[in-house]
């Protein structure tokens, strides 16, 4: 737990720096438009929809220009045309809503499926990684790309893509319109445009410092309760409760600052460019009063002018506004996509051999293996091992051995750098993945329970497993008595990870489920570590018949679970220093020896207290 949050807290630093080379925008675009051609349709009522609705909203004030020009100013007294005017200005404004609400739902519609697909891919792909990706990779920044990366590339959708159409849409058709008024006016309008938007990318330059600050305070804040939470037991052990207090304070406030700054500039930005847009009404006002008075401008042309003139700075505000959104959403898209360039370590040959499970006997052979984990020296050394059929055999060894990184490879979590494993011959390099994992199975100290009923865990989910068999299961490793005590018995909810069973009870669950996909290979790593005394009798009850008619390795670190085993190892710095049965490595007087005799001391210690 405190290595994830670790992790976490490495992969957010990570993520604050600012990315060293430049983000790519027009790969973004490629490497989305892909997925935008599957949705073209959408797309192009999207774009039509947009189209209608800004057409149908701007073409409002020159109706209302029509009105006082053709009809007020012109002095008639003609009712009918003016109620005209009203009903198709009315119609205007309920078709500008709904082909605004029309707009908004397809292009929502698009962004999200392929948002939604995006992520599928993503899952699909970082699940398929071998376990040397996920040594490499803390799993904090693969929850950070599920979730906020395909977050941001939404926002690109919601946001960009909406922005760019519509609001650069609005100004070519305020500009079309308003040359269509008056060329001059018009023309004196322009000057504008670029101290509007000079003004507008330099507060958005600020306003993105100031945004980012607030964000990598809150995710030190976030960091630091993370990192409490899962040390609460040490803060309160060691009184450090003051001390945490003092500096969760100090962020808390230096996060305050933050907002409130980014807020005051906000505010400001957008006050000032009220200011300036009442400045640009009163230049124009000013300019087109003198030409009415003049009469050389109709009143009504003024009117819509201004109008345009209001309506004129809104997209250019938002359309800056993309900027950010744009960055982060290239950022995100090209971690996603680094990470879809990524093939796992280990993958089928592509002429697989097919084996079926009950063809297999179980015989194992590791010829003079040597492994080496990423960048690192080897943890397993010319080790040399042959199982026959049936066999169990129990391995101890100090912590760091290497029991477990053998086991990993058994499993081809890794491959090894020389030698090979062969199962009944088979090298296990030629297998199908598939098929390897229904022929080993594989019990850990923690066994990993999902959220779902006792026999959903028992049987994995698996429909084709029929209550029945999963309840017999249970039964055949004596835990249906424990299972059929609780609350519903079998149909029993799980909590999160089975929270609310004892180590004991959830290991239980793990061996039905071996009674219930029947490998031929069982291999326990330390699996009976964390048992009560009571529970583990029956553990070890069930190894017993568990193992009946299977090839079964067991890593243990009590030798009272290795003792019956046929033939016991014993692991030291990669290599197998002893071996042989329990009374022979008694008698060898080795390592095993002083192990047997430490036990049996802190057992006499235990029965003496
Ligand atoms: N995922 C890993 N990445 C790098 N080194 C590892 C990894 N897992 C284990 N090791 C190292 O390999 C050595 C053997 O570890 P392991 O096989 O877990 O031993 P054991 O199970 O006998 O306690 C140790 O030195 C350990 O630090
Ligand atoms: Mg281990």
């Amino acid at each position: 737990m405190a290595q994830a949050i670790n992790n976490w807290q490495m992969d957010q630093k990570a993520d604050l720096s600012e990315p060293k080379a430049k983000p790519k925008y027009i790969s973004t675009f490629r490497a989305l438009s892909g997925y935008m051609k599957e949705h073209r349709l959408t797309f192009a009522g999207f774009i039509f929809c947009t189209f209608i609705a800004i057409a149908a909203e701007l073409l409002q004030p020159y109706l209302v220009k029509i009105a006082i020009d053709d009809n007020l100013m012109a002095g008639k007294n003609d009712y009918r045309s003016l109620l005209l005017l009203c009903g198709i200005y009315f119609g205007l404004s309920l078709a500008s809503f709904a082909f605004a609400y029309l707009q908004n739902n397809l292009l929502q519609n698009a962004g999200q499926s392929i948002v939604a697909s995006i992520r599928k891919r993503l899952f699909r792909h970082i699940t398929s990684q071998s376990m040397s990706y996920f040594d490499r990779v803390p799993s904090g920044s693969l929850i950070t790309h599920v979730s906020s990366d395909t977050e941001a590339i939404n926002q690109f959708f919601n946001q960009v893509v909406l922005s760019l159409f519509r609001d650069g849409l609005t100004l070519v058709f305020i500009l079309v319109l308003m040359f269509n008024l008056d060329a001059e006016l018009t023309l004196y309008c322009l000057i504008l445009l670029p101290i509007i938007a000079g003004i507008a990318i330099a507060f958005r330059a600020y306003m993105r410092t100031t945004y980012q600050m607030a964000r990598t305070r809150l995710s030190r804040l976030v960091a630091f309760v993370a990192e409490n939470l899962s040390g609460m037991n040490l803060i309160q052990v060691f009184h450090q409760q003051e001390e945490q207090k003092k500096q969760f304070r100090e962020r808390n406030d230096s996060y305050f600052r933050a907002n409130i700054r980014e807020i005051r500039t906000n505010v400001l930005f957008n006050r000032s460019f009220e200011v300036l847009n009442n400045l640009a009404i009163a230049f124009i006002t000013w300019l087109g009063g003198k030409a009415v008075l003049g009469q050389t401008l109709e009143f009504g042309v003024l009117y819509a002018f201004i109008t345009y003139i209001r309506l004129f700075f809104q997209p250019i505000n938002t359309i800056t506004q993309q900027w950010n959104t744009l960055q982060s959403a290239t950022v995100a898209i090209n971690r996603v996509w680094n990470i879809f360039a990524i093939e796992p370590d280990i993958r089928d040959r592509a002429e697989t051999k097919r084996v079926n499970k009950d063809d297999i006997e179980g015989r194992l052979d590791f010829n003079r293996i040597a492994f080496a984990y990423p960048g690192g020296s080897d943890v397993i050394k010319g080790l040399d091992l042959h199982v026959r059929q049936g066999e169990m055999v129990g391995i101890v060894g100090t912590t760091g051995a290497g029991k477990s990184s053998l086991i990993s490879l058994l499993c081809r979590f890794y491959d090894v750098r020389e030698g090979s494993i062969l199962i009944d011959g088979h090298d296990i390099r030629d297998l199908a993945q598939r098929d390897l994992h229904r022929i080993v199975g594989l019990v850990q100290q923690e066994p990993y329970l999902y959220s779902g009923t006792v026999l959903d865990n028992v049987r994995m989910f698996d429909e084709s497993v029929t209550r029945e068999e999963a309840i017999r299961a249970c039964e055949f490793i004596g835990a249906d008595s424990i299972f059929l005590r609780m609350k519903d018995g079998y149909d029993t909810m799980l909590s999160e990870r089975g929270s609310g069973l004892s180590a004991g009870e959830r290991q239980l669950i793990s061996f039905a489920r071996i009674i219930v996909f029947a490998p031929k290979i069982l291999i326990l790593d330390e699996a009976t570590a964390n048992l009560d005394s009571h529970t583990e009798q029956l553990v070890q009850d069930a190894l017993h018949r568990v193992s009946q008619g299977r090839t079964t390795l067991v890593i243990a670190h009590r030798l009272s679970t290795v003792m019956g085993a046929d033939r016991i190892l014993v692991m030291s710095q990669g290599q197998i220093v002893e071996e042989g049965t329990h009374e022979q490595l008694l008698q060898l007087g080795g390592y095993y020896e002083q192990l047997y005799r430490h036990s049996q001391g802190m057992h006499e210690a235990v029965e003496a207290g």
